[in-house]
C-alpha cells in the first residue's frame, strides 16, 4: 500500500493509496471504520483507484506510526538510546555505564517495557518503563521518554506511551509513575522545565501528586574538614571511615537488620562497587558494629545519598561526619559539586554543608484501567 503524508495549514493529512480489494482487508477497515476516514476514488494515469483521506489527528497518528517501527532496547541498540535521551533530557545527559545500569542493568528490567522508535531506519523515539512486584501488587513507573525534536507532533511519544501503558496493565499494574522508580532510577521525577512533556503527561491523564528536590554543594567552597567532630566522636568510641571490600557482606546484613529498605540497600550497595568504594560508615570501635553510613554515586554520579543512622546514636555527630567523608571524597575524585539526591532533611545539609535548593522534580501518577486478555494483543 503507498502512503503519502502532507502538511496543510498546520495539519497532518495522510493519504494511503490502496486498490478496493485491499480496503476490504479487515485491520484496514477498522481503522477507516474508527477514525471516520473518507474513502474517495482518484484517477492515477487513467485508472481508477481508491484512496483514504484521514481527516482526524488521532487518525494520522495511528497512519503514521504504521511507518514507524517500534523495537525493545538491548544491549545492541543501547548506544541509541542514549544518544537520544541525551539529546532530549539535556538537564539529564548522562554516560553509558549509567544508562545501562537504568535499563538493561535493572534487575526488574523487561524489554517489552523498553522501546525505541525507528522511522526509516533512524532511531527517534525512546521509552523506557519498569514494573516491580511490590507488596501489594505490581507498580509500575516510566524512567523517562524523549522523541527528538524534528519527529516530534506526530504521535510518536503518545504510542511509546501507549504501548508502555498498555504493558504496564497487562502485567498487573494499576498506577503508573513517571520518573521516580526506586529504587534504579535516573531521576526522581520529571524536572518541569520540561514543559511540554509535562504538557503531554497532563494531556494524557497523569496527576501532579508529588514533588522532590535536590540541594547542591559547591564542593570547592571548603576542605570539608572533619577534625573536630571526630575528635568528639572518638570520646564516643565511633570511628569514621571508608567501608572496606571485605565488610561489604558484613555491613548489607546490617542494614537489614536495623531495618534500612531493600531499596536503600540496593543504592548503597552499588556506591560499594566503585572505585574507591563510595560508602562510609560509622563503627562502634569496640565490637567493630555498624552504627551509620553514608555513599554517593550509588543512583548517579555525582549524586550523593542515601545516608543513616542508627536510632539510637542520632544526634551524636555522627551524620555530619560521614556526609562530610563523602563531601571530601567526591571533591578528591574531581567533583566539582554534590547534588544531594531527593532531600530529606533541608536543615540538616543547609546547616552542615550550606546546600541550596537546585533541582525540583514533579511526580506525576495515573491511575490505569485495567486489562483483559481478550484486550491484550
Ligand atoms: C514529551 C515528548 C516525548 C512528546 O513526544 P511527541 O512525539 O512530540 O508526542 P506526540 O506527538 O504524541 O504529542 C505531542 C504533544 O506534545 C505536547 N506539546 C507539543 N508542543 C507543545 C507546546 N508548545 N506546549 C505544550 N505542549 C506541547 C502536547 O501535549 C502534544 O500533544 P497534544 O496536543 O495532542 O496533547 C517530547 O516532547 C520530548 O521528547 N520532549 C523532550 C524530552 C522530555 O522532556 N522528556 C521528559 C523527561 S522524562
Amino acid at each position: 500500500m503507498k502512503s503519502r503524508t502532507a502538511i496543510l495549514n498546520g495539519d497532518v493529512y495522510v493519504f494511503v493509496f490502496a486498490p478496493p480489494q485491499i480496503l476490504q482487508l479487515r485491520g484496514f477497515m477498522s481503522v477507516v471504520a474508527l477514525h471516520k476516514a473518507f474513502v474517495r476514488t482518484k484517477y492515477l494515469e487513467g485508472k481508477p483507484e481508491r484512496y483514504v483521506e484521514m481527516r482526524k489527528r488521532e487518525t494520522v497518528f495511528t497512519a503514521v506510526q504504521e511507518m514507524v517501527e517500534y523495537v525493545y532496547l538491548t544491549d545492541s541498540n543501547l548506544s541509541q538510546g542514549l544518544e537520544i535521551l541525551n539529546r532530549n533530557l539535556v538537564y539529564d545527559q548522562t554516560t553509558i555505564d549509567q544508562f545501562r545500569h537504568n535499563t538493561i542493568g535493572d534487575p526488574d528490567y523487561d524489554p517489552s517495557l523498553a522501546l525505541m522508535a525507528v522511522e526509516n531506519g533512524k532511531p527517534c523515539g525512546l521509552i523506557v518503563a519498569v514494573s516491580r512486584q511490590g507488596d501489594d501488587g505490581p507498580t509500575g513507573g516510566i524512567k523517562f521518554i524523549a522523541v527528538d525534536r524534528e519527529f516530534r507532533n506526530r504521535g510518536i511519544g503518545s504510542e511509546l506511551l501507549a504501548r508502555v501503558e498498555r504493558r504496564l496493565a497487562e502485567l498487573g499494574v494499576r498506577s503508573v509513575n513517571v520518573g521516580f522508580t526506586r529504587p534504579n532510577y535516573l531521576m526522581p521525577g520529571v524536572d518541569p522545565r520540561y514543559t511540554v512533556a509535562c504538557a503531554f503527561l497532563l494531556r494524557r491523564g497523569y496527576i501532579r501528586r508529588g514533588e522532590a528536590f535536590n540541594m547542591d554543594v559547591d564542593l570547592a567552597a571548603s576542605d570539608w574538614s572533619t577534625r573536630e567532630l571526630e575528635a568528639k566522636l572518638a570520646e564516643q568510641g565511633i570511628a569514621v571511615e571508608r567501608l572496606r571490600r571485605d565488610e561489604i557482606e558484613r555491613f548489607r546484613r546490617w542494614m537489614t537488620e536495623d531495618g534500612w529498605s531493600a531499596g536503600w540497600q540496593y543504592q548503597v550497595m552499588r556506591a560499594a562497587t566503585m572505585e574507591p568504594i563510595a560508602v562510609f560508615v560509622g563503627k562502634r570501635v569496640e565490637d567493630n558494629s555498624f552504627v551509620a553510613f553514608a555513599c554517593y554515586d550509588g543512583v548517579r554520579p555525582g549524586w550523593f545519598g542515601p545516608m543513616g543512622t542508627t536510632q539510637s546514636m542520632r544526634g551524636t555527630g555522627i551524620g555530619s561526619v560521614t556526609f562530610l567523608k563523602c563531601l571530601q571524597d567526591m571533591k578528591a575524585k574531581g567533583y566539582r559539586v554534590c547534588e544531594i539526591n531527593s532531600v530529606g532533611p533541608l536543615y540538616f545539609y543547609s546547616k552542615v554543608a550550606n546546600a541550596v535548593v537546585s533541582r525540583i522534580f514533579w511526580q506525576f501518577e495515573k491511575e490505569l484501567a485495567s486489562v483483559s486478555s481478550d484486550q491484550s494483543n
